[in-house]
């Protein structure tokens, strides 16, 4: 099982590059930052309560966020693996994360970490705060905030990961296809077994 985390602070591109990846590599996309905001449109009472943290650019508590994941992973499903993008975000979470694949005999293959300065980052959340309809992409105090709350709870599972010998930064400035390039080249290295062996 291939099992990709997709990390870098808000407006690295996460997004973009874990749907090409999924793609490419036939990985189911999970992404929890979508889920929450489907929550918030379907009016539930996880969206009710994420909306507000989400609007302030707080996190969702780890044990939302875990269970959110685990039941995601409880689906039974044929796939090669996963790429996780907006999660883990506190060493808590990865913790519960590792605890939670063992159960499923399985374990983060790499975590690949976009680098981006941080004056890019704003701009382009405040570009996609154009047309995202995203409250959170709209403000600069909320984009400064989101950026602080990376940097303070979820830039430590760079230590982490690193320690794990599973971290690789890559340069998330150039073009989409540039990324995606330099992505493909890091997780091939993981990924040398056949997808689907057919043997009789
Ligand atoms: O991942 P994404 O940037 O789409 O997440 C948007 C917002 O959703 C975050 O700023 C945060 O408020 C919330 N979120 C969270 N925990 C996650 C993913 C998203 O709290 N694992
Ligand atoms: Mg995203």
């Amino acid at each position: 099982m291939l099992n990709l985390v997709l990390f870098g602070p808000p407006g690295a591109g996460k997004g973009t590059q874990a749907i090409r990846l999924a793609e490419k590599f036939n990985l189911v996309h999970i992404s929890t930052g979508d889920i929450l905001r489907q929550e918030i449109a379907s009016k539930t009472e996880l969206g009710r309560v994420a909306g507000e943290l989400i609007d302030k650019g707080e996190l969702v508590p780890d044990d939302v966020v875990i269970s959110m994941i685990e039941s995601r992973l409880k689906k039974p499903r044929c796939t090669v693996g996963f790429i996780f993008d907006g999660f883990p975000r506190t060493v808590a979470q990865a913790l519960a994360f590792d605890k939670l694949l063992m159960k499923h005999h399985s374990k983060v293959s790499v975590m690949l970490c976009l680098v981006v300065d941080k004056g890019e980052l704003v701009e382009r959340l405040h570009k996609r705060g154009l047309t995202s309809g995203r409250g959170d992409d709209l403000e600069t105090t909320t984009i400064e905030h989101r950026i602080d709350i990376y940097n303070e709870k979820t830039s430590p599972l760079i230590k982490y990961y690193e320690s794990q010998g599973k971290y690789f930064p890559i340069p998330g400035m150039g073009t989409i296809e540039e990324i995606t390039e330099s992505l493909i080249h890091t997780i091939e290295k993981f990924n040398t077994k056949p997808i689907a062996v057919t043997s009789k």
